[in-house]
């Protein structure tokens, strides 16, 4: 069975039982300050479990799209060197949101997965929670005896809470769960060694293939758990194992939905995958890499040089220097596999073909930067090496790695990946000293000076007038000096003011100030400590005088609002 309808067949099954699919969420996450990237299916749906939303339908499916390189769940170092880890991933959920429970989500796994899927009995177990007392929490006896029913009890794992206790994170909604794994291995290894002892124990032919969540409590910031309003499932199927489980094969990779990418690579680097270690390396990091870099900036996330635009960057570059050591692509080449991804990608994932293009050519001008420099960087990396072993050193300094990052944009995992391959290890302490020390420099170079406020007049309190007129004759009450690297620039602040200042995304007010012998530009109007203040090109020469202030009325975005309306009201009703 084709990847594409394995997928499908996973939705259909799940429709046939009423449940609606829904399009996966964005990769990128926008809106939560603890998450940079969706690392599982349920993100998106946590306050539905929280009841703080009410769900729009009781039963879902989907395919989502995961990103797990940062924070909880960080599988990169694993990615490409194992055939099973990934930075992007699809999860295959189904979701009850207070409906069905333990007894739907157990019978209708076991169904799909050997009726439909046709996946031997006999080479699937199953595990169950077995409770915990530091949380006071008995074990799962009903998942218990609704897998007894279906699997014979010897295929049953009790499992602890690491494995079996699923939590998105240190607080939000928790609760046992029951895992499905699949031993895939030769006839002849299973007589040798039980399956069973092989589960959760890192075999990479004994695997977790699904995980079946039973949501029911909330973790607090003291630690502490309380029962969910209602009872959830959520479930979350990796739909790369799933295929590879399907389609008999000892790799992820191998399955027809990384096999089209390493074909063109093998034809565009004469080199064929599966005959030397590290080159097979390289075929998996570019082709897993390919994946979660064009997922991600179809969603927005462009690379850059902080927070998850970083992440994307370093990613990015580690497949690049693979690329460039293991398969001699001494040119951009990753963005060559676009149309690879919206050929297999684009008809579950729009974005990715609508984007084709755009995708394209962000990676193809990363590429052409990163390459530009990678190549010295990689001779000044060989030198120091080469300098160490003579004097029987084997650890690179921050000072050196840190060079590397400044100067040749090399990411700290890729000198400490490449420290590695040669033997070497890297002083990170000594790298995150250097950083901080850099951080400080930019830091006090940004910095201003901001000199004392003068008085001009008596602080008469200001009137702010803007809802009512654009107009002011007004004073200036008083004024200060800022000195930063790019000169001197100015504030002041008026006793009467028509200039909105900025806030609540509304931009501030320009326009002039304007005196019998001059004509001064007002740049931009911000609230500070709640005084309304101007920023102006110069000082008046005489700031004592009475200035006309008005506002640029072409560009003002500030419209009559509630106050004018209560205002005008009022002075109808005083008239009345
Ligand atoms: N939330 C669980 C997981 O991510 C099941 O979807 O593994």
């Amino acid at each position: 069975m084709e990847a594409k309808k394995i997928r499908s067949t996973f939705i259909e099954f799940f429709q046939s039982k009423q449940h609606q699919f829904v399009p996966s969420s964005p990769i990128v996450v926008k809106n939560d300050p603890t998450l940079m990237f969706t690392n599982a299916g349920m993100n998106q749906f946590k306050d539905a479990f929280l009841g703080n939303e009410q769900a729009k339908y009781a039963r879902v499916a989907n395919s989502q799209k995961c990103l797990r390189v940062s924070g909880k769940h960080n599988d990169l170092e694993e990615v490409g060197v194992d055939t099973y880890h990934h930075t992007m991933f699809e999860m295959l959920g189904n979701w009850s949101f207070g409906d069905y429970f333990k007894k739907e989500a157990i019978e209708w796994a076991w169904e799909l997965l050997t009726e439909v899927y046709q996946l031997p009995k006999d080479r699937l177990y199953v595990s169950v929670f077995e409770g915990d007392q530091d949380d006071n929490l008995q074990m799962d006896q009903e998942a218990y005896d609704f897998w007894k029913k279906i699997v014979p009890e010897d295929r049953i794992i009790m499992g602890t809470k690491k494995d079996n206790f699923w939590e998105m994170g240190d607080t939000g909604p928790c609760g046992p769960c029951s895992e499905i794994h699949i031993d895939l291995r030769s006839e002849e290894e299973r007589k040798q060694v039980a399956g069973k002892d092989l589960v959760n124990n890192d075999h990479p032919q004994v695997i977790e293939i699904w995980n079946l969540v039973f949501m029911q409590y909330n973790r607090l910031s003291d630690g502490s758990l309380k029962e969910l309003p209602a009872k959830h499932v959520d479930t979350g199927m990796g739909f790369e194992r799933l295929v590879r489980a399907i389609q008999h094969k000892s790799s992820n990779y191998d399955t027809d939905l990384f096999m089209p990418f390493i074909s063109f690579l093998e034809g565009k680097s004469g080199k064929k995958y599966g005959q030397d270690e590290q080159t097979d390396i390289a075929f998996r990091v570019i082709v897993d890499h390919i994946r979660a870099i064009s997922f991600t900036i179809a969603d927005g996330q462009l690379p850059s040089n902080n927070k998850a635009g970083y992440v994307i960057r370093r990613i990015l570059r580690r497949a690049v220097r693979y690329g460039y050591t293991f398969l001699d692509f001494q040119e951009p080449f990753l963005y060559e596999l676009s149309p690879l991804i919206s050929t297999n990608f684009g008809e579950i994932f729009p974005e990715v073909k609508q984007q084709q293009e755009f995708i394209a050519k962000v990676i193809q001008e990363e590429e052409t930067s990163f390459l530009r420099t990678l190549d010295k960087g990689l001779k000044m990396l060989d030198q120091i090496k080469a300098d160490l072993r003579a004097q029987n050193e084997t650890v690179i300094s921050g000072k050196t790695a840190f060079e590397l990052y400044d100067t040749y944009g090399f990411p700290l995992d890729l000198t400490s990946l490449i420290a590695r391959e040669g033997g070497f290890s890297l002083d990170e302490k000594g790298f995150a000293f250097e950083m901080e020390k850099q951080k400080n420099r930019s830091r006090a170079a940004s910095e201003s000076e901001t000199g004392d406020w003068v008085s001009v007049h008596d602080d008469e309190g200001v009137d702010f007038i803007g809802y009512d007129f654009t107009e002011a004759y007004s004073h200036i009450i008083k004024y200060r000096v800022v000195k930063d690297k790019k000169g001197d620039k100015y504030q002041l602040v008026l006793d009467k003011t028509p200039f909105y200042a900025e806030s609540g995304g509304q931009v501030g007010d320009t326009g002039y100030l304007i005196s019998e012998s001059e004509k001064i530009r007002v740049v931009d109007t911000k609230k500070e400590n709640d005084l309304i203040v101007h920023f102006v090109e110069k000082l008046p020469t005489d700031p004592s005088l009475r200035f006309s202030a008005e506002v640029d009325k072409g560009k003002r975005s500030l419209t009559m609002n509630n106050h004018t309306a209560t205002h005008l009201l009022q002075s109808a009703l005083k008239q009345v």
